[in-house]
Protein backbone atom coordinates (compact mmCIF):
# COMPACT_ATOMS: atom_id res chain seq x y z
CA UNK A 1 0.00 0.00 0.00
CA UNK A 2 1.05 3.77 -0.30
CA UNK A 3 -0.01 6.14 2.10
CA UNK A 4 -2.07 6.30 5.14
CA UNK A 5 -5.45 6.51 3.03
CA UNK A 6 -5.13 3.60 1.70
CA UNK A 7 -3.71 1.90 4.94
CA UNK A 8 -7.13 2.89 6.48
CA UNK A 9 -9.26 1.92 3.60
CA UNK A 10 -7.39 -1.47 4.20
CA UNK A 11 -8.62 -1.54 8.25
CA UNK A 12 -11.55 -1.07 7.78
CA UNK A 13 -11.98 -3.44 4.64
CA UNK A 14 -10.29 -5.63 7.12
CA UNK A 15 -12.44 -4.81 10.33
CA UNK A 16 -9.56 -3.69 12.05
CA UNK A 17 -11.19 -0.63 13.08
CA UNK A 18 -14.37 -0.80 13.91
CA UNK A 19 -15.12 2.68 14.78
CA UNK A 20 -18.22 4.58 13.33
CA UNK A 21 -18.63 7.62 12.23
CA UNK A 22 -21.37 10.21 11.72
CA UNK A 23 -22.64 8.64 8.58
CA UNK A 24 -22.72 4.96 10.11
CA UNK A 25 -24.92 6.39 13.07
CA UNK A 26 -27.48 7.85 10.62
CA UNK A 27 -27.56 4.53 9.12
CA UNK A 28 -28.31 2.96 11.95
CA UNK A 29 -31.10 5.07 12.97
CA UNK A 30 -32.17 5.44 8.86
CA UNK A 31 -32.31 1.54 9.50
CA UNK A 32 -34.46 1.35 12.23
CA UNK A 33 -37.05 4.25 10.78
CA UNK A 34 -37.92 1.73 7.73
CA UNK A 35 -37.96 -1.41 9.76
CA UNK A 36 -40.10 0.40 12.43
CA UNK A 37 -41.86 2.19 9.81
CA UNK A 38 -42.03 5.43 12.24
CA UNK A 39 -39.75 8.53 12.15
CA UNK A 40 -39.30 10.57 15.15
CA UNK A 41 -37.77 7.66 17.06
CA UNK A 42 -36.61 8.62 20.98
CA UNK A 43 -32.81 7.63 22.30
CA UNK A 44 -30.89 7.12 25.07
CA UNK A 45 -26.88 7.76 24.79
CA UNK A 46 -24.74 6.47 27.23
CA UNK A 47 -20.95 5.84 27.81
CA UNK A 48 -19.65 3.10 26.33
CA UNK A 49 -17.78 2.05 29.71
CA UNK A 50 -14.04 0.38 29.16
CA UNK A 51 -14.30 -2.35 31.73
CA UNK A 52 -15.42 -6.55 31.53
CA UNK A 53 -19.03 -7.33 30.95
CA UNK A 54 -20.89 -8.74 33.98
CA UNK A 55 -24.13 -10.57 34.09
CA UNK A 56 -26.05 -10.33 37.79
CA UNK A 57 -28.82 -12.07 38.58
CA UNK A 58 -30.86 -10.98 41.66
CA UNK A 59 -33.98 -13.56 42.86
CA UNK A 60 -36.16 -11.48 45.22
CA UNK A 61 -33.97 -9.02 45.45
CA UNK A 62 -31.18 -11.26 46.56
CA UNK A 63 -27.82 -11.18 45.07
CA UNK A 64 -27.08 -14.39 43.63
CA UNK A 65 -24.75 -14.45 41.04
CA UNK A 66 -22.34 -12.67 38.62
CA UNK A 67 -21.22 -14.05 35.68
CA UNK A 68 -18.74 -13.10 32.76
CA UNK A 69 -19.88 -12.80 29.29
CA UNK A 70 -16.97 -15.62 28.39
CA UNK A 71 -16.86 -16.32 24.80
CA UNK A 72 -20.52 -16.22 23.82
CA UNK A 73 -22.78 -18.57 25.02
CA UNK A 74 -21.01 -19.61 28.26
CA UNK A 75 -19.69 -17.47 30.92
CA UNK A 76 -17.69 -17.80 34.08
CA UNK A 77 -19.44 -17.89 37.37
CA UNK A 78 -17.62 -14.75 39.20
CA UNK A 79 -19.86 -14.51 41.94
CA UNK A 80 -17.14 -14.94 45.15
CA UNK A 81 -15.07 -12.25 43.27
CA UNK A 82 -17.81 -9.69 42.52
CA UNK A 83 -18.88 -10.40 46.55
CA UNK A 84 -15.76 -8.27 47.09
CA UNK A 85 -16.80 -5.10 44.87
CA UNK A 86 -18.22 -2.47 47.86
CA UNK A 87 -20.82 -0.94 45.89
CA UNK A 88 -22.44 -4.33 44.64
CA UNK A 89 -26.18 -4.31 46.72
CA UNK A 90 -26.38 -7.92 48.44
CA UNK A 91 -30.01 -6.98 48.42
CA UNK A 92 -32.15 -4.64 46.49
CA UNK A 93 -34.06 -1.57 47.89
CA UNK A 94 -37.62 -1.76 47.61
CA UNK A 95 -38.92 1.59 45.81
CA UNK A 96 -42.19 3.10 44.72
CA UNK A 97 -39.73 3.96 41.30
CA UNK A 98 -39.71 0.07 40.33
CA UNK A 99 -41.53 -3.19 41.79
CA UNK A 100 -38.31 -5.68 42.23
CA UNK A 101 -39.02 -8.26 39.82
CA UNK A 102 -38.67 -11.79 41.29
CA UNK A 103 -35.50 -12.65 39.13
CA UNK A 104 -33.98 -10.14 37.35
CA UNK A 105 -30.41 -10.07 35.25
CA UNK A 106 -28.83 -6.90 35.12
CA UNK A 107 -25.85 -6.36 32.94
CA UNK A 108 -22.95 -3.65 33.44
CA UNK A 109 -19.18 -3.45 33.41
CA UNK A 110 -16.18 -4.12 36.42
CA UNK A 111 -13.81 -1.88 35.71
CA UNK A 112 -10.84 -0.32 37.79
CA UNK A 113 -10.84 3.61 38.51
CA UNK A 114 -7.47 5.42 37.74
CA UNK A 115 -6.63 5.91 40.97
CA UNK A 116 -6.83 2.33 42.40
CA UNK A 117 -4.83 1.47 38.85
CA UNK A 118 -2.01 3.92 39.73
CA UNK A 119 -2.26 3.01 43.23
CA UNK A 120 -1.67 -0.96 42.27
CA UNK A 121 1.31 -0.13 39.89
CA UNK A 122 2.91 1.84 42.57
CA UNK A 123 2.73 -0.58 44.67
CA UNK A 124 4.16 -3.46 41.74
CA UNK A 125 6.97 -0.25 40.92
CA UNK A 126 8.08 -1.02 44.64
CA UNK A 127 8.20 -4.82 44.98
CA UNK A 128 9.97 -4.44 41.65
CA UNK A 129 7.69 -6.26 39.66
CA UNK A 130 6.33 -5.65 36.50
CA UNK A 131 3.40 -3.16 35.78
CA UNK A 132 -0.31 -3.67 34.63
CA UNK A 133 -0.59 -2.56 31.47
CA UNK A 134 -4.09 -1.10 31.47
CA UNK A 135 -6.78 -0.90 33.56
CA UNK A 136 -8.85 -3.08 31.42
CA UNK A 137 -6.87 -5.91 31.36
CA UNK A 138 -5.55 -5.50 35.25
CA UNK A 139 -9.62 -5.59 36.36
CA UNK A 140 -10.28 -8.71 33.95
CA UNK A 141 -7.62 -10.37 35.28
CA UNK A 142 -8.59 -9.50 39.05
CA UNK A 143 -11.71 -11.18 38.07
CA UNK A 144 -10.13 -14.55 37.07
CA UNK A 145 -8.31 -14.91 40.04
CA UNK A 146 -8.54 -17.63 42.91
CA UNK A 147 -8.05 -15.86 45.92
CA UNK A 148 -11.11 -14.18 46.54
CA UNK A 149 -8.97 -11.95 49.26
CA UNK A 150 -6.16 -11.20 46.47
CA UNK A 151 -9.37 -9.99 44.65
CA UNK A 152 -10.53 -7.82 47.88
CA UNK A 153 -7.09 -6.29 47.69
CA UNK A 154 -7.67 -4.50 44.40
CA UNK A 155 -10.27 -3.01 45.10
CA UNK A 156 -13.04 -3.44 41.23
CA UNK A 157 -16.21 -0.95 40.83
CA UNK A 158 -19.02 -1.69 39.21
CA UNK A 159 -21.25 0.01 36.75
CA UNK A 160 -25.13 -1.16 35.29
CA UNK A 161 -26.11 0.21 32.19
CA UNK A 162 -28.51 -2.42 31.02
CA UNK A 163 -31.54 -5.46 31.69
CA UNK A 164 -31.79 -9.06 31.09
CA UNK A 165 -34.18 -11.40 31.67
CA UNK A 166 -36.99 -10.21 33.98
CA UNK A 167 -39.72 -12.23 35.80
CA UNK A 168 -42.64 -10.17 35.60
CA UNK A 169 -41.09 -7.41 33.38
CA UNK A 170 -41.94 -3.94 34.43
CA UNK A 171 -39.64 -1.17 32.82
CA UNK A 172 -40.59 -0.20 29.89
CA UNK A 173 -37.85 2.22 28.47
CA UNK A 174 -34.23 2.30 29.13
CA UNK A 175 -34.54 5.77 30.59
CA UNK A 176 -37.01 3.93 32.83
CA UNK A 177 -34.13 1.08 33.57
CA UNK A 178 -31.75 4.00 34.30
CA UNK A 179 -33.86 5.33 37.33
CA UNK A 180 -34.87 2.12 38.68
CA UNK A 181 -31.21 0.92 38.73
CA UNK A 182 -31.04 3.91 41.22
CA UNK A 183 -34.22 3.10 42.90
CA UNK A 184 -32.57 -0.18 43.75
CA UNK A 185 -29.36 1.08 44.70
CA UNK A 186 -27.06 -0.49 41.91
CA UNK A 187 -24.29 2.28 40.91
CA UNK A 188 -25.32 3.15 37.58
CA UNK A 189 -23.42 5.27 34.76
CA UNK A 190 -23.02 8.80 35.47
CA UNK A 191 -25.14 10.89 32.77
CA UNK A 192 -27.19 9.48 29.77
CA UNK A 193 -29.07 11.69 27.22
CA UNK A 194 -32.46 11.17 26.39
CA UNK A 195 -33.38 12.66 22.86
CA UNK A 196 -35.26 12.26 19.97
CA UNK A 197 -33.86 12.09 16.15
CA UNK A 198 -30.46 11.18 15.10
CA UNK A 199 -29.40 15.30 14.68
CA UNK A 200 -29.62 15.26 18.49
CA UNK A 201 -28.16 11.65 19.04
CA UNK A 202 -25.21 13.23 17.28
CA UNK A 203 -24.84 16.67 19.40
CA UNK A 204 -25.45 14.05 22.46
CA UNK A 205 -22.68 11.91 21.01
CA UNK A 206 -20.52 15.07 20.94
CA UNK A 207 -21.24 16.24 24.75
CA UNK A 208 -20.36 12.82 26.12
CA UNK A 209 -17.08 13.29 24.20
CA UNK A 210 -16.30 16.15 26.21
CA UNK A 211 -17.42 15.15 29.81
CA UNK A 212 -16.15 11.59 29.43
CA UNK A 213 -12.38 11.86 30.84
CA UNK A 214 -14.14 13.31 34.47
CA UNK A 215 -15.85 9.81 35.07
CA UNK A 216 -14.24 7.06 37.40
CA UNK A 217 -14.12 4.61 34.29
CA UNK A 218 -12.42 4.41 31.04
CA UNK A 219 -14.72 5.06 28.24
CA UNK A 220 -14.07 4.69 24.70
CA UNK A 221 -17.16 5.61 23.19
CA UNK A 222 -21.37 5.90 23.55
CA UNK A 223 -23.86 3.70 22.94
CA UNK A 224 -26.72 4.63 21.25
CA UNK A 225 -30.10 2.50 22.57
CA UNK A 226 -33.93 2.91 21.43
CA UNK A 227 -35.55 3.74 24.54
CA UNK A 228 -38.96 1.95 23.96
CA UNK A 229 -38.30 -1.55 25.33
CA UNK A 230 -41.42 -3.09 23.01
CA UNK A 231 -39.79 -1.37 19.67
CA UNK A 232 -35.94 -3.27 21.42
CA UNK A 233 -38.18 -6.33 20.93
CA UNK A 234 -39.42 -5.75 17.77
CA UNK A 235 -36.62 -4.59 15.66
CA UNK A 236 -34.64 -7.70 17.52
CA UNK A 237 -31.25 -8.99 16.63
CA UNK A 238 -28.87 -10.42 14.24
CA UNK A 239 -26.91 -13.34 15.39
CA UNK A 240 -24.14 -10.66 16.23
CA UNK A 241 -25.84 -7.61 17.72
CA UNK A 242 -29.31 -6.03 18.87
CA UNK A 243 -30.16 -3.92 15.97
CA UNK A 244 -31.91 -1.61 18.24
CA UNK A 245 -28.89 -0.73 19.65
CA UNK A 246 -24.97 0.57 18.65
CA UNK A 247 -21.76 1.59 19.65
CA UNK A 248 -19.96 4.38 18.54
CA UNK A 249 -16.12 4.36 19.29
CA UNK A 250 -14.42 7.43 19.53
CA UNK A 251 -11.25 7.81 18.07
CA UNK A 252 -7.91 7.09 19.97
CA UNK A 253 -6.47 9.78 22.41
CA UNK A 254 -3.23 10.72 20.56
CA UNK A 255 -0.52 13.05 22.06
CA UNK A 256 2.99 14.41 20.59
CA UNK A 257 5.73 13.01 22.13
CA UNK A 258 9.84 12.47 21.60
CA UNK A 259 11.62 9.11 20.09
CA UNK A 260 14.61 8.33 22.16
CA UNK A 261 16.11 5.80 20.86
CA UNK A 262 15.65 2.64 18.61
CA UNK A 263 16.83 -0.69 19.33
CA UNK A 264 17.72 -3.16 16.41
CA UNK A 265 17.33 -6.38 17.01
CA UNK A 266 18.21 -9.18 14.66
CA UNK A 267 16.74 -12.75 15.33
CA UNK A 268 17.47 -15.97 13.44
CA UNK A 269 16.35 -15.29 10.27
S1 LIG B 1 -25.59 -2.38 25.97
C1 LIG B 1 -24.29 -2.48 21.00
N1 LIG B 1 -24.44 -0.32 27.17
O1 LIG B 1 -19.72 -2.66 25.04
C2 LIG B 1 -24.70 -3.32 22.20
N2 LIG B 1 -23.03 -2.09 26.42
O2 LIG B 1 -19.71 -2.85 22.07
C3 LIG B 1 -24.67 -2.56 23.47
N3 LIG B 1 -20.65 -1.75 26.98
O3 LIG B 1 -21.05 -5.88 24.78
C4 LIG B 1 -24.99 -3.38 24.66
N4 LIG B 1 -20.87 0.17 28.01
O4 LIG B 1 -19.86 -5.17 27.04
C5 LIG B 1 -24.24 -1.53 26.57
N5 LIG B 1 -23.61 1.55 28.30
C6 LIG B 1 -23.40 0.36 27.71
C7 LIG B 1 -22.11 -0.20 27.59
C8 LIG B 1 -21.96 -1.44 26.94
C9 LIG B 1 -20.01 -0.76 27.64
C10 LIG B 1 -19.95 -2.93 26.39
C11 LIG B 1 -20.71 -4.21 26.50
C12 LIG B 1 -21.08 -4.54 25.07
C13 LIG B 1 -20.07 -3.77 24.26
C14 LIG B 1 -20.69 -3.31 22.94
Amino acid sequence: VQGFREVAHLQKMLSLDNTYNEEEVRGFHARLERLLGRGDLAYTVEPKVDGVAISLTYERGEFVRAVTRGKGDRGDDVTANVLTIATLPRRLKKSSVAALPDVVEIRGEIYLTAAEFERLNAERAAAGEELYANPRNTAAGTLKQLDAAEVARRKLSLVCYSLGHCEPAGVQTQAGLHAALRAWGLPGVEKIWHVRGIDAVWSAIGELDGLRRTFAYGTDGAVVKLDDMALQREAGSTDKAPRWAIAYKYKPDTARTRLKAITIQVGKT
